[in-house]
């Protein structure tokens, strides 16, 4: 890890700032992070203005600076007086973190970063890897402030998707018709696979604007509909900001679970639309939780899970490949391309998986030792949810409620259908649910 020189120890001056108090005399405020341990790697924020825009403590920074690392291009953005050694990133960046630090330890390091550090920035990773009382981070507007201002979008209002290294598919899940989505785009060819994109899942009317080299002398905007957009590929440098408009006819997705059964392409093994709602209730997914779907079937509790939050993520375990093949499908069409799907038979199928924390069955109950896999797996205060439709799978259901409690329900659906000229209910099959959260350790 870097230790900065001992002289260079103490607070920064451009940390401390002087305040006019509601008393009338002047107060020293400290900032944040400066009662940290001591920063060792100074990471600043440059925008396509370059040295024009950056305001003095970063320039001191950079000027003071005896080592400069970044990318060729923000490198360049440098003037000669920044003499400090200069030492490109290296590609695959993040392997290369730990040996660049450790090789400059001791030097005054300054990061060249895009935009603000901290957001799907360098600045992330670095403090993933050195811990974050080791950065002194001097932000720079982010291409989103800077996009939402020329567009006159509050950024409060504004959903962010960042496709920079991820599938286009993750735009999927934020698309509402009037909603205003800013994509982080991964270079030139992003613009065209956004309108794909956009067409294919039925908001082909919505307007495109592609906001290239944001600040910069270079800057310009590039305007369609994602039906007509024909634009050759562009600058690299660019965010999309799209007008979401869903097509006249085009399936309505909303932002709970219990999507329509149309959602899914299915071959009938699909927890239908209510009960689907109901047990994404029980199995209560919070931001950053994993779940294990067993028996995944066409995959819809996994994918409502992730798409609770874009921080929730899932693995799909499914013992028929055309079927694993179908989740994937699902998976990528609903917006989650991030979902794990394994193919193979539980409980074999469960080996070396992450920690889950939680567990919803949806098929295989009676397959020996899976339900006690599953709950051996659950660490304590993990929730376990299971349905079936079977008396077998009832009978072991019952016996595990009256072993560790829980909630044993009977979910019975009917739907209202013609009968000759009249109405009437058909029942589906009911579905018996035990929902449970696992207390200490308990004999099973
Ligand atoms: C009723 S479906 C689940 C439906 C699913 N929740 C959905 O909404 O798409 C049950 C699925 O479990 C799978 N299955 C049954 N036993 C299994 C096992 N031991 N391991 C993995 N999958 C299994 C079946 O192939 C079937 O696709």
């Amino acid at each position: 890890m870097l230790r900065k020189p001992a002289g260079e120890r103490g607070l920064p001056m451009e940390c401390l700032t002087s305040t006019a108090h509601p008393n009338g005399s002047d107060q020293q405020v400290e900032f944040g992070h400066v009662n940290a341990a001591s920063p060792t790697v100074t990471v600043v924020g440059i925008g396509a203005d370059g040295w024009a825009g950056l305001p003095a403590a970063s320039r001191d920074a950079l000027l003071r600076a005896e080592v400069l690392i970044g990318g060729a291009r923000q490198l360049d953005l440098l003037p000669a007086d920044c003499a400090g050694e200069r030492v490109t990133w290296p590609t695959p960046l993040r392997a290369a973190v730990p040996g660049l630090l450790a090789a400059h330890a001791g030097r005054r390091v300054c990061v060249l970063a895009s935009g603000d550090p901290m957001f799907y920035g360098i600045g992330r990773t670095l403090g993933e890897i050195a811990g974050p009382d080791t950065l002194r981070v001097l932000p720079h507007p982010s291409s989103v402030s800077y996009a939402c201002a020329r567009l006159g979008w509050p950024v409060e209002e504004t959903d962010v998707v960042t496709l920079v290294g991820r599938p286009a598919a993750g735009l999927t899940r934020v698309l509402h018709d009037g909603r205003r989505v800013l994509v982080l785009s991964a270079g030139a060819a992003t613009p065209a696979a956004v309108a794909a994109l956009l067409r294919e899942q039925g908001y082909g009317s919505s307007r495109m604007r592609v906001l290239e080299q944001l600040g910069g002398e270079r800057e310009r905007q590039l305007d369609g509909t994602a039906d007509t957009w024909e634009h050759p590929a562009g600058d690299p440098l660019n965010v999309i900001a799209v007008d979401c408009v869903r097509d006249l006819g085009a399936l309505r997705l909303g932002t709970v679970p219990g999507l329509p059964d149309e959602a899914y392409e299915s071959d009938g093994q699909l927890t239908k639309r209510y009960v689907r709602a109901a047990t994404l209730a029980a199995l209560a997914p919070a931001p950053g939780e994993l779940l294990w779907d067993v028996g995944g079937g066409s995959g819809s509790i996994a994918i409502e899970w992730m798409r609770a939050h874009p921080s929730c993520h899932a693995v799909s375990v499914e013992r028929d490949a055309v079927r694993a093949e179908r989740i994937g499908r699902n998976a990528q069409a609903l917006g989650v391309p991030g979902l794990r799907v394994v193919t193979g038979r539980a409980p074999a199928a469960l080996a070396g998986l992450p920690v889950p924390d939680a567990v919803f069955i949806g098929g295989g109950l009676t397959a020996p030792g899976l339900l006690a896999a599953c709950w051996d797996a659950l660490p304590t205060g993990g929730r376990l949810v299971a349905n079936t439709v079977t008396l077998e799978s009832e009978a072991l259901l019952t016996e595990w409620y009256r072993r560790h409690g829980g909630d044993l329900v009977r979910l019975a659906v009917a739907h209202a259908v013609p009968v000759g000229g009249f109405t009437g209910w058909r029942q589906a099959m009911p579905v018996t649910q035990w929902a449970v959260t696992k207390a200490g350790e308990e004999e099973r």
